[in-house]
């Protein structure tokens, strides 16, 4: 009988492409992938720590995992529970110690070693964690994966050198490292080859992305995406996360010149405040961040910026944060990602004196998400009238209905028949929230006029 693997995914894309690179690897030794815990014989998580509450989820999930293993142990049935992911690199053996029904935990570079860690897993020699540093094997030792769906996820870069002073990524990820250009081409053609039309490369700094070109020399990220761009049935590129003041001008060139790369970008901000800025540790000025949206914008019109915030950060003043406002209501984000600053263990920001108090994180949160999402609906309003390209990615909430994205990353909802999932279509836009599109086919509407 084949046994069954429940994943639980939290965190980021990273995760997200990690987890499904283990049940890849995972199927090919018989493993079928299962959306009910309590029928799995192996219950994994795959763990995030950048802020404290996601840490804490891990353990809630944990503690539900253990009554699943109980029930099922009642019942004959043997249940193997495993952490992956960032907090077992934090953690180590804590995890172990804190959670006693865990069975095995791997860092976020160790997870080539889960499947020979899933087999070989024996009762009696005991609960194990491998949290290594290897970033190179992990990457090229599993075999090239499959697409499982339109669009996939694609690592072409790891770790990160820049130590901003809130962030547990360079202690959980390592320090950076980049996949030659040979693994990710092959990799992008696999994954073209199994039914992808987009690919969205990661990267916690993407345009530092620096392989080994087939010449033996380094490639640069603009060099990497043109040659993505020539592998057949791929139409569509995008890539994330960029750190604002290493996008390169062949990387805004090539927004300018490579029709398959979307117009999008995902350019973290995190504060208004050059002072804020500097106590995060951040290489760049609130001048210098607008003159590379500028750049951008000049070269490609049309794009559409996104960002994060972190509000709350030591010291952070209502000046300061009146700033944030200022620059968000100045380049007018598409969409957004904002955050109560989030004390975390080991880093510099933890330790400052001036922390904020949670009352006040709240409230400014609230005051930038509410102007974010005005924002966001403004931009998507004024789309409708208009006719967009979608990539039409899944089943949509609704009957009949199936969901996508616009080259600007905009969800978008439309009633077609299900053999067009997986089809750009040309959509009209008749609606918009800030949060998706409402469209129907352009033919349609053309017929109507
Ligand atoms: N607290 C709050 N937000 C954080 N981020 C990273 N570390 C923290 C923290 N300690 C946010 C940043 C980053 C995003 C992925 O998570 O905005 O860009
Ligand atoms: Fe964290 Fe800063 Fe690196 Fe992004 S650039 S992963 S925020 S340390």
């Amino acid at each position: 009988m084949t046994k069954k693997v429940f994943m639980n995914t939290m965190g980021c894309q990273m995760n997200v492409y990690d987890s499904t690179r283990m049940l890849d690897a995972l199927a090919a030794l018989g493993w079928t992938e299962t959306q009910t815990p309590e029928e799995a014989d192996l219950l994994m998580v795959n763990t995030c720590y950048i802020r404290e509450k996601a840490a804490d989820k891990v353990f809630s999930c944990l503690g539900r995992f253990q009554e699943i293993k109980q029930a099922r142990a009642r019942k004959g049935q043997d249940t193997l529970i495993a952490v992956a992911g960032c907090v077992v690199q934090a953690l180590g053996d804590a995890v172990l110690k804190k959670a006693h029904s865990v069975d095995i935990a791997v860092g976020p570079q160790s997870y080539h070693k889960l499947p020979e860690l899933v087999t070989r897993f024996n009762r009696k020699t005991g609960r194990k964690t491998v949290a290594e540093f290897t970033s190179v094997e992990k990457f090229d030792t599993l075999a090239p994966p499959v697409s499982h769906g339109c669009t996939a996820f694609l690592a072409i870069q790891e770790g990160c050198d820049n130590f901003c002073s809130y962030c547990v990524v360079p202690y959980t990820r390592g320090c950076e490292y980049s996949r030659s250009a040979q693994a990710v081409l092959d990799e992008a053609r696999a994954l073209a080859d199994t039914g992808a039309k987009e690919i969205m490369l990661l990267g916690q700094n993407v345009d530092c992305w620096h392989g080994a070109g087939p010449d033996g020399k380094p490639w640069h990220l603009a060099r990497l995406i043109e040659r993505l761009a020539e592998i057949d049935g791929l139409q569509r590129i995008r890539y994330t996360t960029s750190y604002p003041v290493d996008i390169t001008d062949d990387m805004i060139a090539a927004h300018r010149d490579i029709p398959k790369l979307m117009p999008y970008i995902h350019l973290p901000i995190q504060s208004g405040s050059d002072a804020v800025l500097k106590a995060m540790n951040r290489r760049y000025n609130v001048s210098q961040y607008l003159a590379v949206v500028d750049k951008l914008r000049t070269a490609r019109p049309d794009i559409a910026v996104s960002s994060d915030f972190i509000v709350g950060f030591p010291g952070e003043t209502d000046a300061d944060f009146e700033q944030t406002l200022a620059v968000v209501d100045q380049v007018r984000y598409a969409q957004s990602y904002s955050f109560k600053y989030s004390p975390r263990p080991g880093t510099p920001a933890s330790l400052m004196k001036n922390q904020v108090p949670e009352a006040v994180k709240a409230e400014r949160l609230c005051v930038l998400q509410t102007k974010l999402l005005a924002l966001q609906k403004a931009y998507n309003l004024r789309f409708v009238g208009q006719t967009l390209p979608v990539l039409l990615t899944e089943h949509g909430k609704e009957k009949g209905q199936l969901n996508g994205y616009s080259p600007y990353l905009q969800n978008v909802h439309v009633c077609l028949p299900e053999n067009r999932l997986g089809d750009i279509v040309d959509l009209h836009i008749t609606g918009a929230t800030a949060s998706s599109l409402s469209a129907e086919p352009a033919s349609l509407s053309s017929k109507r006029n």
